[in-house]
């Protein structure tokens, strides 16, 4: 034994005696410092070892890595036996009950507007309808020229539209009908029967009736034979299923430039809500759709012979048709994501 591996035991014991006063974070820190950090008196002491003789330096290096081992380690104990301690001190000053009743979690659901639109697609499927899908950014071309608009005609004031510069002539569709060209070029020159739904985009004055953003599903049905009964017969069969066979359909004679004859489709809002006057403008009747046979131009545009085919075509708006089931004042509401609007569907 000598005088140096004496220093080490009073170390240990002094270290030892010190921890076990320590039951908090900060002095706990303090005391790691002060004996066992960089400059505590375990690095020091280690320091001594080259004055030591050497015979003995072996031994007293083994002596102080024990000590420096047994301070560690009891320090590590400390820190946990005081964490314990600050756990249980946390969780009895608020106690937990665990007989509340727990939060329910809220279920989601579909939104009124793709219920509708499944609907739509449920009934058309089974009138032998398929769904084709179409772009939402147009070319002039085709939202346009195409369906018989050229440069500068007077009908495109019908749509209010959303230009974008790059490139040139590219516009938000004003309505799904340009994807009657897609559908035809595609399928030409087989028979087409189907519903094209999307979103379409108009540069007007939001209202309670118009959005500047809303859904269309265009119909299309092309072939030998087609006749304006088969448009009738097909449309009044959709109103049947979709509102159910009190409420009435009319239709009157239109103009659109891609179909001739055109004709538009009302049905009428319900008898017994006190908006009608004010959502009809006092004609009782709101607008489903816009429809006709499909212009000989439009149907060569698509690369079909209007000598050999002719072809039926629609453009509906489900929002409105969702207004008119549920007697919904206001089209804006289908934006707005109000929970307590949307949780009624
Ligand atoms: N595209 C027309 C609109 O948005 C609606 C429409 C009318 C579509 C007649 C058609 C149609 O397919 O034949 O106002």
């Amino acid at each position: 034994m000598t005088a140096m591996t004496d220093d080490l035991q009073t170390l240990e014991t002094t270290a030892i005696s010190e921890l076990s006063a320590c039951t908090e974070e900060a002095t706990l820190i303090a005391w790691k410092s002060k004996f066992i950090g960089e400059k505590g008196h375990m690095k020091a002491a280690l320091g001594k070892l080259g004055t030591i003789p050497k015979e003995q330096r072996a031994a007293f290096g083994q002596d102080a890595n024990k000590v420096k081992v047994a301070l560690e380690t009891a320090y590590a104990c400390a820190v946990s036996v005081a964490k314990e301690a600050a756990l249980m001190a946390s969780l009895n000053a608020a106690p937990l009950d665990v007989t509340i009743p727990g939060r329910r979690p809220t279920q989601g659901r579909l939104h009124p507007a793709t219920q509708i639109l499944r609907e739509i697609y449920q009934i058309y499927g089974e009138l032998g309808f398929q769904v084709y899908r179409t772009r939402d950014v147009e070319s002039d071309e085709r939202n346009f020229e195409l369906l018989n608009m050229p440069p500068h005609h007077p009908a495109r004031d019908m749509w209010d539209t959303f230009f974008a510069d790059a490139p040139a002539g590219t516009v938000l569709r004003t309505h799904t009908s340009p994807g009657q060209i897609h559908v035809m070029r595609e399928m030409c020159p087989n028979p087409i029967r189907v519903i094209l739904p999307g979103m379409c985009f108009r540069n007007e004055a939001i209202s309670t009736r118009s959005e500047i953003q809303f859904l269309q599903v265009e119909g299309l049905c092309i072939g030998e034979g087609v006749t304006m009964a088969d448009l009738k017969g097909t449309i009044t069969a959709f109103a049947r299923r979709m509102f159910g066979p009190e409420r009435q359909i009319r239709i009157r004679s239109s103009y659109f430039p891609f179909t001739e004859p055109s004709i538009e489709v009302d049905i009428d809002w319900p008898q017994d809500d006190p908006n009608r006057d004010r959502l009809t403008k006092g004609t009782g009747w709101l607008e489903i759709m816009g429809a006709g046979m499909v212009h000989p131009t439009v149907l060569r545009n698509g690369g079909y012979d209007p000598d050999i085919v002719t072809g039926f075509a629609f453009g509906m708006g489900p929002q409105r048709m969702l207004m008119l089931k549920h007697a919904i004042d206001d089209i804006r509401l289908f934006w707005q994501n109000d929970l307590r609007f949307l949780a009624q569907f």
